[in-house]
């Protein structure tokens, strides 16, 4: 099929790329000329592993990336992949989501055959009725058949290729068994070889479902977050507690990690924007709100504990992470964000470590000191807090031994108790 992506960001181009590789014939559509010619040189303008080999792969042959919007008409459909920034109170602002259904809807003023445009960005079910506005004043009079529809994405950061390509499960939102049909056979190569359950619903309640999905995780987490900081409490391991809860298969053992909490640029920003959106309607989330509170107080949690230890005033101390999650560069809402606040305000000297997101952190926080190892960040610290559990923090051992106050406080359970520290852990 031909199918248009608009917006070339994370989720665009990890999409366009994947359709590419199903065999479609794609265009990236994106206001950004760099971003474009990035595409049309076979690069990926975003870091996600296997993307670039996709890109160089379909660039140049099945997949193209322009800026102009004057072939649109000419695909069967064209997927929304814009971004939807989140305002002051949580809620997204859809006007650049809005804005580009404007243009696809113009471009297809003059369209003779039928097509789906399809809304990938993540935007709450009382938003969808501005991008129907949206298309059809652009679309005014079109001859063939134009509706939107929606498709959510349940991609991971570090794993966007490898999710889109086997998901457990794929979300079709339609108004209309026409584009369910269309949606079919878009993902009708995946569908062949791989066994995801196809859920089929209306616009509205597919992107509810993504909502639900991620609100649901995020509270998983904000739970045994809760129950840890009660089993610390009472002396005991949250991680004995969840690996047996874990057994129960109505709980689940996935997602029981207790720690310093949940950041990225989803659970927050969604969770987030369907509370904003429940409360415009009239409804407050108690349980919603409870989980962002849980997570806000995690990194309050980790820098109490480590005060019961260390003076931090005046004292060199380490970071040790910077990235939300191991295996991405990305920073956004990671909870290394309040514990350097929280030292900052405590007048500690912080000096921080991440393998791959020091640059991400450096515009948030230029001031402080960034080095190139754990253990050049240990050297001299009067106590160490550990953010992201990469797997190297395991593998420190002698490196303590350089530390002014050898004090660790660790948030997510990665550093092992040794003889010569002081270790602290957040639920454990
Ligand atoms: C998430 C969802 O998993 C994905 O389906 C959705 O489309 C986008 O949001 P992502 O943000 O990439 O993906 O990260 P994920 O691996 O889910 O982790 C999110 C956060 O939860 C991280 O900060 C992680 O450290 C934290 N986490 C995860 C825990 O604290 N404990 C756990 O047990 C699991």
């Amino acid at each position: 099929m031909n199918i248009n992506v608009v917006g070339s960001g994370y989720v665009g181009t990890t999409l366009a790329a994947c359709l590419a590789d199903l065999g479609h014939d794609v265009t990236a559509i994106d206001i950004d000329e760099d971003v474009v010619a990035e595409l049309n040189a076979g690069r990926a303008p975003i870091h996600e592993p296997g993307l670039d080999e996709l890109v160089a792969e379909h660039a140049g042959e099945n997949l193209r990336a322009t800026t102009s919007y004057e072939n649109v008409a000419e695909a069967d459909a064209t997927f929304l992949a814009i971004q939807t920034p989140s305002r002051e109170d949580g809620s997204i602002d859809v006007a650049p989501l809005e804005a580009a259904a404007e243009m696809t809807g113009d471009a297809l003023a003059d369209a003779e055959d039928d097509h789906l445009v399809i809304v990938k960005s993540t935007i709450t079910p009382p938003k969808i009725d501005a991008v129907r506005d949206a298309v059809a004043e652009g679309a005014g009079e079109a001859a063939g058949r134009v509706e939107v529809a929606t498709n959510p994405e349940f991609l991971r950061e570090g794993t966007a290729v490898e999710d889109f390509l086997d998901p457990q499960k794929v979300v079709f939102g339609t108004d209309s068994e026409w584009a369910g049909a269309v949606l079919e056979d878009i993902y009708a190569p995946l569908l062949a070889d791989h066994d995801a359950h196809v859920v089929r619903t209306d616009p509205e309640t597919a992107t509810m479902i993504k909502y639900a999905n991620n609100a649901f995780l995020a509270t998983k987490i904000s739970l045994i977050n809760d129950l840890g900081n009660v089993c610390k409490e009472f002396g005991i391991d949250a991680y004995e507690v969840a690996d047996a809860i874990g057994l129960d298969d109505r709980i689940g053992e996935r997602f029981l990690r207790s720690g310093v909490g949940w950041g990225g640029s989803c659970f927050p920003k969604d969770v987030a924007a369907i509370i904003a959106a429940a409360r415009e309607s009239g409804y407050d989330p108690a349980v919603l709100e409870a989980a962002v509170e849980v997570n806000d107080r995690q990194p309050e949690r980790l820098l109490e504990l480590f005060d019961e230890h260390v003076d931090a005033e005046g004292k060199r101390v380490a970071v040790l992470g910077l990235a939300f999650k191991p295996g991405t560069d990305d920073t956004r809402n990671s909870r290394a964000i309040p514990v350097i606040e929280g030292l900052q305000e405590r007048g500690a000297d912080v000096v921080g470590y991440d393998p791959v997101a020091t640059e991400n952190m450096r515009d948030r926080f230029p001031g402080i000191e960034y080095v190139d190892s754990a253990g050049e960040a240990l050297e001299g610290a009067s106590g160490a807090l550990v953010v992201t559990d990469w797997d190297e923090f395991g593998a420190l051992d002698e490196e303590f031994d350089a530390m002014a106050e050898p004090v660790v406080v660790d948030g997510r359970r990665i550093v092992d108790r040794r003889e010569g520290i002081t270790y602290e852990g957040l639920t454990w």
